[in-house]
């Protein structure tokens, strides 16, 4: 594979498939995504589950916020026929619930444990503001629970934290100090020189409208010794946009796709 970058998938194979759903997942690592990205946020009685949005609105047939409803309550939600790819796959296989019942952290983890191959893991924390640190804490508790927050290089899975928040990068390097950190961005704030990144954080996630408006901040991450994984990476002009300065990850929601034009 030499120089290329690592191709993950975005909520799972989320432009097939509904997002954060385990059969998301499976399909980008059936693909050949070297990872995986995913979200987690805080239910009512503290449980890491996988859905981006504060709301459950979009991806699911519940409503109002995740942080107000227990465990048990969006475990009784569909979480996948909002999206085409959430009706049963055409297939003589016998139906199950993986294209709709929610994906807690717990079962996404069993579930790259038990792929049987290699695979990087992107966590990102949401609303660190709001959970007062809780999100990061039990993030951290659960992945020494599974051996994960001490990467083993011979180790099948290894686990990178992101975060748009310098706070909650910063929070992780604190609470386990060998765990790979993104700081994640959307914009470039003031404070970032570009430089090596603060907070003990070694790769930069820049989203690909940033690296559009700002074409030399790619290569220039890079010289300052920093790795770089764009979000999210959709189209071919993109692709070629980001293959051409230069990156070390690209997260996209179409890994297929990805690997094609990579000749993977
Ligand atoms: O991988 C980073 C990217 O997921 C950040 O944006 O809104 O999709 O979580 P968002
Ligand atoms: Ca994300």
């Amino acid at each position: 594979m030499g120089d290329q970058p690592l191709v993950f998938a975005h909520r799972g194979a989320s432009y097939d498939l509904p997002e954060h759903t385990l059969a998301a997942y499976l399909r980008a690592l059936a693909e050949g995504a070297d990872g995986l990205e995913c979200d987690v946020r805080l239910t009512r009685d503290g449980h890491l589950v996988c859905v981006h949005d504060r709301r459950l609105d979009r991806t699911s047939n519940g409503r109002g916020l995740v942080s107000a409803r227990t465990l048990a309550e969006l475990e009784a939600l569909d979480f996948g026929s909002w999206h085409p790819g959430g009706l049963p796959a055409d297939t003589d296989e016998p139906p199950d619930d993986s294209r709709t019942r929610l994906l807690t952290l717990e079962r996404l983890l069993d579930a790259v444990l038990a792929a049987g191959r290699p695979v990087r893991l992107l966590i990102e924390t949401k609303h660190p503001s709001r959970y007062g640190g809780d999100v990061e804490r039990k993030l951290v508790t659960m992945l020494r629970r599974y051996g994960l927050a001490e990467p083993a290089p011979d180790h099948p899975v290894q686990v990178t934290v992101m975060s748009f928040s310098p706070l909650a990068v910063r929070r992780v390097h604190e609470l386990a100090p060998a765990l790979p950190t993104v700081l994640l961005l959307e914009v470039l704030p003031r404070w970032l020189r570009l430089g090596r990144l603060p907070f003990g954080s070694r790769i930069a996630g820049p989203g690909i409208g940033l690296v559009r408006a700002r074409p030399q901040l790619l290569p220039a991450l890079r010289a300052a010794g920093n790795q770089v994984y764009v979000w999210t990476v959709n189209e071919p002009d993109d692709l070629d946009l980001v293959l051409t300065a230069g990156v070390d990850g690209i997260i996209t929601d179409r890994p297929a796709h990805t690997l094609t034009r990579l000749g993977r």
